[in-house]
This record gives C-alpha cells, structure tokens and sequence, in this order.
C-alpha cells in the first residue's frame, strides 16, 4: 500500500473518530443538560458499576490521576465526590499508614459500593486509611485548614451552586493544601479547562499547575489571597 493511501486513512479514522465523539457530546450534553434544569440529579448509583469500569480504569487509570492530584506519603486526602471508589482505593495507596483519605459523597447508594470493595480481604490493609462519609459538597464535615488534596473528578459539573460548594473546599484545605479538579471528555458534563479555572478563580483559587490533555486534564490549584 503506498504511503499516501496509508496516511490518508490514518486521516479518515480520526476524523471519524472526532465526529463521533462530537456527535456524543452534544446528544448526551443536551439530555443532561435538559434534564437537570427540572430536576438537580447527581449521577444514579447504578452508573457507579460504569464509572469503575475496566474499560474507564484503561483510558483513566486511577494511579495517573493520583500522581497528577499530587497525592503524597502521608497526607489527608478528600475525594469529594467519590462515587463508588474509583479512586478512593488508590488515593489510600498513595497516602499510605500515616495518612488518611475521606470519601465523601451525597448518595449513600454510592458509598454502598465503595463499602463493599473495602469488605474485600485484597483490601483489608488500606481499609483502615479510609473513612466513609455521606455528605454534601456544601457543608463537607471536616475542620478548617485540616486537609492536604481535596481531589473532585467529574463532580464539580454535577453541584448546582459550584462557587459555594469550592469556597467550603477552600475552608477545609491548609493553607499549603490544593485543590485537584479533574475532567474526563466521556463524561456528558465536562467542561473545557478555561471553565474550571474561572471557577475556581472565582472562589479564590490560583493555578498551581495543569496536567493530561484537552480530553482528560486535572487542574492543580492553590489557595490565593480572598479580595473580599
Ligand atoms: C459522575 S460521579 C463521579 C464519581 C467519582 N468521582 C468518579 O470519578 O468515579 C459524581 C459523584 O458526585 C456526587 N455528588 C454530586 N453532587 C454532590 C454534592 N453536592 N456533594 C457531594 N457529592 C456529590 C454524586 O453522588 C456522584 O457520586
């Protein structure tokens, strides 16, 4: 086959590729987004067997997106949002026997599965790290200044009044602590980076750093000095 046949499909199947997920992005944008303006749903529970799929563990692999949050030895860690633990088992990992992670999310049916995941004997040692907390990103239950990462991945989009629910983040992390905001294309509400950072800026954040890509970034952020 010459070159040129070759690269020209090359082409086509990204093309292809580009359209198709164009395509999904807006039907599944448009139904969620519709949807939500009657009622304020977080994602059902029963999306929690998706959202740790082996298929998402592949494009999004939970120990990439712990590295990128800067999840260290020893810290304390929240994964607001956490679903069904998708990442909440790594983040423990990270932090190891002198740090502890809280896993917090509004639907208890969430944390039904992440509580059966850590009834299993492979996780019997980092069960002890972790704590469970039903919750809401309004009123998270935990001290000021208390905590190191605060990770949010594909949540933020999900909480109808997202500046009070990031300035509650703000109050809970120390003054060095940062706040890890990560988006995934796949997911119906992800938002373009610029969006997060306003966000974010908006609640008296700073841009620590950037990582991943257009289609799976994390945002670091730190807290800046309050204007008001
Ligand atoms: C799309 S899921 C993502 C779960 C997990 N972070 C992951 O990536 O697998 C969003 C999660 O945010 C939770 N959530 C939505 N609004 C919330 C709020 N106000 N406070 C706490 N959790 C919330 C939902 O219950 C849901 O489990």
């Amino acid at each position: 086959m010459p070159i040129m046949a070759v690269v020209t499909l090359v082409a086509k199947i990204f093309a292809g590729l580009f359209v198709l997920l164009f395509i999904y992005q807006v039907i599944v944008r448009v139904l969620a987004k519709t949807l939500r303006r009657y009622i304020a749903v977080p994602a059902p529970a029963f999306l929690g067997v998706l959202l740790d799929s082996r298929f998402r563990r592949k494009i999004q692999p939970p120990s990439d997106i712990v590295r990128r949050s800067g999840i260290k030895q020893g810290m304390r860690v929240v994964d607001l949002g956490c679903g069904s633990g998708t990442f909440t088992l790594e983040m423990a990992k990270h932090v190891g026997e002198n740090g502890e992670v809280f896993a917090i999310d509004i639907q208890p049916k969430m944390l039904q599965q992440l509580e059966s995941k850590l009834q299993k004997e492979e996780n019997r040692a980092i069960k002890k790290l972790i704590k469970v907390i039903e919750g809401s990103a309004y009123k998270i239950p935990l001290e000021d200044e208390s905590i190191d990462v605060c990770c949010m991945i594909s949540v933020l989009q999900e909480i109808p009044d997202r500046e009070r629910a990031l300035c509650e983040v703000r109050r809970i992390l120390k003054p060095t602590g940062v706040l890890a905001v990560t988006e995934f294309i796949i997911d119906p509400d992800y938002p373009l980076s610029t969006t997060t950072i306003n966000l974010a800026m908006k609640a008296g954040f700073v841009v620590d750093e950037m990582l991943g890509n257009f289609w799976n970034y994390t945002v670091r952020f730190r807290k800046g000095a309050l204007t008001q």
